[in-house]
């Protein structure tokens, strides 16, 4: 089931919540970096904050149409930016197929952020969540490039497992790129 108004998640380092008009500014700037939009599937470079304003409208009509949930995630360890806590990337559970109860996850983090286990406790919190009565998911795929090895020490830490290898042709840089598929399964009904 999907909730009626957009969830927020709260963990120890990071709160996340609905993506807002307000965000396209730190977005522009987090993925106008190549080192992060290179890892990513969708991504152009350079980026635009007209890529940004069109993402911010998918992902109200992706929630609308329960298609996908997109999060924003601040940070509660960086230092604030004005009133609010600071917007350090973006994860979601996308292609969500409430028949079969399976979704795909993507997520980033704005370079200056990494290394602090950011990616780790929001991956935590969003299988949590997907797998929550309130979802109800049971099934959570991942593609990550072979070279992504932080990415894939986050899968990995967070119990995902490799189940194989997909060569797909990929809009963005005219070729075909492989991917490694990673997938966690909900082990039991009281999850
Ligand atoms: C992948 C990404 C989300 C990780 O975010 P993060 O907040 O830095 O992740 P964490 O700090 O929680 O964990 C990173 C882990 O990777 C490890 N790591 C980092 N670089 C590594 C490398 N080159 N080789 C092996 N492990 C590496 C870190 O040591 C850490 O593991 P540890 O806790 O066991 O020490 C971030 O680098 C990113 O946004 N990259 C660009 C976009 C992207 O790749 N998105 C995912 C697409 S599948």
């Amino acid at each position: 089931m999907m909730p009626k108004a957009f969830p927020k998640l709260f963990g120890t380092l990071v709160n996340l919540r609905e993506i807002l008009i307000n965000d396209a500014q730190d977005i522009t700037h987090l993925l106008m970096n190549y080192n992060v939009s290179k890892h990513l599937w969708e991504i152009p470079n350079p980026y635009s904050i007209d890529d940004a304003l069109e993402f911010i409208k998918c992902a109200n009509s992706d929630f609308n149409t329960l298609k996908a949930l997109h999060f924003a995630i601040e940070s509660k360890i960086i230092p604030r930016s004005r009133n609010n806590l600071k917007f350090v990337g973006t994860i979601s559970v996308k292609n969500i197929d409430l028949v079969n109860k399976k979704a795909d996850l993507g997520y980033w983090i704005g370079e200056q952020y990494w290394g602090r286990g950011i990616a780790t406790e929001c991956l935590k919190l969003i299988i949590d969540y997907a797998f929550s009565a309130e979802l109800g998911l049971k099934q959570l795929c991942a593609y990550v490039f072979p070279e992504n090895k932080a990415s894939i020490r986050v899968l990995e830490k967070n119990g995902m497992n490799k189940i194989g290898v997909v060569n797909e042709y990929h809009k963005l840089s005219g070729r075909d790129r492989t991917s490694f598929i990673y997938v966690t399964i909900r082990h039991s009904d009281n999850a």
